[in-house]
């Protein structure tokens, strides 16, 4: 399939990145059909999506009209059937879980167009894997989008071991069409490019704080303002979710070995269910505002 084919995007998962990467769609002029397994999720999807359409139209970086029509464009669906059939590509935005992911794929399979192609959001997992149960390994890449994806500039495009170079080259034009910069991930390890780099880091200012060799606000201070990072290693788990980072961790400790092991101090936040802005607390507090004061 060529970039110009493609019309309506399904986003499977209206959670923190799929109700992001539906409105990165939207108001790249896509037909989007966000879908969640009931009206309560997928309809919080939608409101945050809308929350962040109105954002940035009280920016004025986007006009009425514009910020309508992009809202038209996106359809919230609980349907499986309805959301895959007569789609030119889905993006799947399910919880980080081998199983999950390829139940899901198996019931879609049953309902998308043959020529469809089959993205996954993953953070961590094996593309190849993930397309093991599809009848599409061919059609089937990652296309792995950072949070918030209507702020972030990079889109990561990773080739399983059988994905056809066309449907790299499409997904990439998809990723340039969304307005968005793709970078080709040649090999399918865990935590690709960014995570491989960027979950150690916060791992590492978990072990700082465990380990009593600096408060966080002492960590966060450094990472931002003398490493450059735009945010603190402890607000950006906050601002991913401290549970998504654990289980990229989780992941690479068990592919990659014992230098990935997770510091306690995320297995006790992902325990106690304070996972960050989400929960409205994780390492800081969110409820009564921004949460992180950095000296
Ligand atoms: N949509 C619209 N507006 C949003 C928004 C969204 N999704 N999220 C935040 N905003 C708004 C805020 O409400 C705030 O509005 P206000 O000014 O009215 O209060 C405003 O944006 C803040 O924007 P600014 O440009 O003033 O703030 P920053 O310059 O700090 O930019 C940022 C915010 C782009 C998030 C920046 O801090 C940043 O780049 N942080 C790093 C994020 C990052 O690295 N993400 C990747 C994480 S790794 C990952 O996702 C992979 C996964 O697999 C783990």
């Amino acid at each position: 399939m060529n970039v110009d084919d493609i019309e309506t995007v399904a986003v499977l998962g209206a959670g923190n990145m799929g109700h992001g990467i539906a409105e990165v769609a939207a108001l790249a002029g896509y037909d989007v059909r966000l879908r969640d397994i009931n009206e309560e999720l997928v309809e919080k999807g939608y409101d945050q999506l809308e929350w962040s359409v109105g954002k940035l139209e009280e920016k004025g970086q986007l006009t009425e009209e514009e910020a309508e029509a992009a809202l038209d464009r996106v359809t919230t669906l609980v349907d499986v059937e309805e959301t895959v059939s007569n789609t030119d590509v889905i993006i799947e935005v399910v919880p980080e879980k081998m199983d999950i992911k390829q139940d899901v794929y198996q019931e879609v399979e049953q309902y998308a167009p043959e020529e469809a192609l089959f993205a996954t959001n993953t953070s961590s997992l094996s593309i190849t894997d993930l397309a093991e149960v599809t009848e599409r390994p061919g059609q089937f890449c990652g296309m792995h989008f950072f949070n918030p994806p209507v702020r972030m500039q990079l889109v990561e495009v990773i080739s399983g071991a059988h994905t056809d170079d066309e449907t790299i080259e499409t997904i990439e034009a998809l990723a340039e069409a969304f307005g968005k910069t793709p970078v080709r991930v040649r090999k399918d390890s865990p935590g690709f490019i960014v995570n491989r780099i960027l979950v150690p880091l916060m791992n590492e200012a978990a072990w700082l704080v465990e380990d009593d060799v600096a408060t966080m606000a002492e960590v966060d201070s450094t990472t931002k303002f003398d490493m450059g990072l735009p945010m603190g290693s402890f607000e950006l788990a906050d601002q991913v979710g401290i549970d998504v980072g654990y289980h990229v961790l989780d992941y690479m400790h068990d592919v990659l070995g014992e230098a990935y092991a997770p510091c306690p101090l995320l297995e006790s936040k992902v325990e106690a269910e304070e996972l960050g802005k989400k929960t409205g607390k994780g390492f800081y507090d969110y409820e009564d505002g921004d949460g992180a004061e950095i000296p």
